[in-house]
């Protein structure tokens, strides 16, 4: 999505005999969005992408939404979640929702099924620990502070690498992630004023090649999930090209723009999504002008619901507010929300803010999971009425 990428061998014309070394033609696919009308890739397969022998109903780890009723601003604690060993893709614990996003967590310890998302994009973050994620592309590699980008229906493979579980937080869209569209020319090279650019951007550089017959492959479609038996190992692609394929970048590459005085929201954004952004707040040299007040005004977003993730350093904001590391707050459309007490005056004279924090902005009402109501720190609403 981001630039052209070819790996691995490729024929010199596309829809040309590409043969094997035992005569045979590779199988060549075109993956592409909206129709064919936007990014798509070319992959060539040792197999029939389409042999499958089995297909069977699948039930899904179930999760509940409910509205944000009575409608208040809520603390979520993501590090009180009850989580025992799982996957990162079946362990993931569903906290906020609409028909557009669903946003989970999961401390994972162990390798997922492979697995296809039909419905839309994964944007995963890594809070901590290393994962390896597998696809037909290749192998890409993420660190904490990377942004993996999975796009629609790649099947793929998340496997922890490190000595420790790894936490995730999950996006999956009901549509396309890509970098803001501003941010790009009409050929979609990234713009001077963007704060990352394709030198920032990782994707896979090596065909991957698993052999293997009769394998599963869990598939979350429109209408459901079905489990189906693969007569083999769908990674078995020498090579691809195009401008589809799952990216990451890391959020200590985001390059904060900042200003005499308090810059707005949309200077931190790194992603849109289908009625939906995600932005970085990352560590930045905070306003300079004699007068300012670094953290930010009192301010309603009156068509989005805020969530956000706060994953290292002091969010100043908010400090008095019980926020700690993995927390997530939402600020809902329907209720100002703003600094805790005494963080502005506190904020005055700072020339710099040590934090980290991703945001997810959507303009649809988020609903609240179940996991959410088993981490609320019930007490959050009510922490701008106090002295602290
Ligand atoms: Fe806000």
């Amino acid at each position: 999505m981001p630039y052209y990428r070819s790996v691995g061998e490729v024929p010199r014309k596309r829809h040309t005999q590409f043969r094997q070394p035992d005569g045979s033609l590779y199988a060549e696919e075109l993956m592409g969005q909206e129709g064919f009308s936007s990014d798509s890739s070319l992959l060539y397969h040792r197999h029939a992408p389409t042999a499958i022998l089995a297909a069977d109903e699948f039930t899904p780890p179930a999760f509940t939404r409910a509205p944000n009723l009575p409608l208040k601003p809520r603390h979520l604690r993501t590090h009180k979640l009850d989580t025992g060993g799982s996957d990162p893709i079946l362990g993931r614990q569903y906290l906020l929702a609409n028909d557009d996003v669903r946003i989970g967590y999961v401390l994972a310890d162990r390798p997922s099924p492979l697995f296809r998302d039909a419905t839309g994009d994964h944007c995963l973050y890594v809070e901590s620990g290393t994962l390896r994620v597998e696809s037909p592309f290749g192998v890409l590699d993420a660190v904490a502070g990377d942004y993996v980008v999975i796009p629609t229906s790649t099947i793929h493979r998340l496997v922890p690498t490190g000595d420790q579980p790894v936490r995730l937080l999950a996006v999956e869209a009901s549509g396309h992630i890509g970098p803001p569209k501003r941010y790009l020319s009409v050929r979609g090279q990234f713009l001077e004023h963007s704060p990352y650019c394709e030198r920032d951007v990782r994707g896979p550089d090596a065909p991957l090649l698993v052999d293997g017959e009769e394998v599963e492959v869990l598939v979350r479609h429109r209408r459901g999930w079905t489990r189906y038996v693969y007569a083999n190992h769908p990674f078995d692609v020498v090579g691809w090209d195009g401008h589809l394929y799952p990216w990451a970048f890391s959020i200590h590459d985001f390059e904060p723009i900042t200003g005499r005085i308090h810059q707005p929201p949309p200077v931190h954004q790194t992603f849109q999504g289908p009625n939906f952004v995600i932005c970085s707040f990352v560590p930045r040299k905070v306003d300079y002008h004699p007068q300012s007040i670094p953290v930010p005004y009192n301010h309603h977003n009156v068509d989005s619901d805020e969530m956000l993730f706060y994953t290292g350093g002091n969010y100043e904001a908010r400090r008095g507010s019980g926020i700690e590391q993995g927390s997530i707050s939402l600020h809902p459309s329907g209720f100002t929300h703003g600094p805790q007490p005494g963080a502005a005056e506190r904020s005055i004279g700072a020339d710099y803010f040590d934090e980290l924090a991703v945001m997810v902005d959507t303009f649809r009402p988020l609903d609240l999971c179940d996991a959410a109501s088993s981490c609320e720190d019930e007490g959050y609403a009510w922490t701008w009425a106090r002295s602290v």
